[in-house]
């Protein structure tokens, strides 16, 4: 029997219609997320098929960089979950960046963009890579200049935008493509409508410790598994807490907070963390496990962490709902 505070908070949480699907029949009540709402594009940069289109095959353009050799998938490359497979990015003529390359699943759902939030929109965001030394290294007036150079562009931005090619538009073509690249449809998606055998019995373990004693769920929220905030965690880059979201804001209680990130297709793309630093996702449980205490000094690692007690088969169960529970099986 569910008791009547735990049915009351079933209902505010989640809503009758799931409640009365039964899916919250455990004893702990578990704040499962509400599906995920469809894409919202900006009024002012509304998709149609052919923006889409173009957006997609700008994407995927190496004449975008100054050495027509790297591409926005070279770093985000959609067999890889939309990352590299590397710990930080690698761009023209082999240059290294410093931060990881992060998946673009969902993307069009964040508030913010970056590890650091720095970037409000992707139309904004599409721009930076181009111009960057170690990224694309393009710039932007020649860039413009290529593309109204190639006949096959001239025609797409004209049906497009009834015009030539130019900045702005490159980048809301890239952000309209973006916003379409969204994973919505995994075996917790399913169990979440109502289909019990969706996990398998280690993911379903999984699930249950996610929104119990591993409270992963407090940062890692609502249905794209992020809260839209900063927080430190303690991840160091060879014993050195990088700037992070103290770069954008100038506080330094803001040192070394990074965004969090959404987990949807998390088994596509390791390594992980901002800098690549965990290969699997067993050692990204182990460090939660362990409260994200470090050997290195850090006065603001976030209040939200402590000591899980998580046993070996409690770690195993929640990197199975991670690998399997939120990633699409391959070939679907
Ligand atoms: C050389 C590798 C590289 C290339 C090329 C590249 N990116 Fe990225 N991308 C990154 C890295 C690294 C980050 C994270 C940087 C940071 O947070 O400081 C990132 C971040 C992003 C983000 C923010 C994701 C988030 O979770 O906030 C978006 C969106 C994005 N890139 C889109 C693009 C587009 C569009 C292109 C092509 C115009 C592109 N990238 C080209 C490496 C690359
Ligand atoms: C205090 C907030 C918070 C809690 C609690 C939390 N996370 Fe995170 N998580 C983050 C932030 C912030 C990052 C990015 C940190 C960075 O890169 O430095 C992150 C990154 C990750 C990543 C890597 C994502 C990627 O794309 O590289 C995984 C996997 C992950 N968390 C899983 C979990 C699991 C599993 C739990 C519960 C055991 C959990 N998190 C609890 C905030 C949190």
């Amino acid at each position: 029997m569910r008791s009547s505070s735990n049915w009351y908070w079933c209902m505010l949480s989640i809503g009758a219609s799931l409640c009365a699907l039964g899916v919250l029949a455990a004893e702990e009540p578990t704040p499962l997320p509400r599906p995920l709402p469809a894409m919202q594009h900006p009024a002012d940069n509304a998709a149609t098929p052919e923006k889409v289109a173009l957006g997609k095959a700008l994407f995927f353009e190496p004449r975008l960089s100054r050495t027509d050799k790297v591409s926005c998938a070279s770093c985000h490359d959609p067999a890889k979950g939309f990352s590299n497979g590397e710990r930080v990015a690698i761009g023209v003529e082999g240059k290294q960046g410093t931060r990881s390359a992060p998946s673009l699943f969902n993307v069009g759902y964040y508030r913010s963009l970056f590890w650091d939030g720095r970037a409000r929109t992707l139309e904004e965001q599409a721009l930076l890579p181009i111009q960057d030394a170690k990224e694309m290294g393009m710039n932007l007036d020649a860039l413009v200049r290529k593309l109204n150079g190639i006949d096959d562009y001239r025609r797409r931005f004209q049906t497009v935008f009834g015009g030539e090619a130019t900045a702005a538009r490159i980048g809301q073509a890239l952000a309209a493509f973006e916003r379409t690249i969204v994973s919505r449809d995994t075996p917790f998606d399913r169990y979440l409508q109502g289909n019990q055998q969706a996990l398998k019995p280690a993911a379903l373990r999984g699930l249950k410790l996610f929104y119990g004693q591993a409270r992963c769920f407090v940062c890692h929220q609502g249905p794209n598994f992020t809260d839209d905030e900063f927080h430190n965690i303690g991840i160091f880059d060879d014993g050195r807490l990088e700037a992070g979201r103290e770069a954008v804001t100038g506080k330094r209680a803001d040192r070394g907070k990074f965004k969090t990130p959404t987990l949807r297709e998390i088994g596509q793309t390791a390594p992980y963390m901002h800098n690549g630093r965990f290969k699997t996702l067993a050692e990204v449980v182990q460090h939660y496990n362990f409260g994200g205490v470090t050997d290195e000094a850090n006065d603001s690692r976030d209040e939200k962490l402590s000591v899980l007690y998580l046993n070996e088969d409690q770690v195993n169960d929640l990197v199975a709902f991670l690998a399997e529970g939120l990633t699409t099986p391959a070939g679907k």
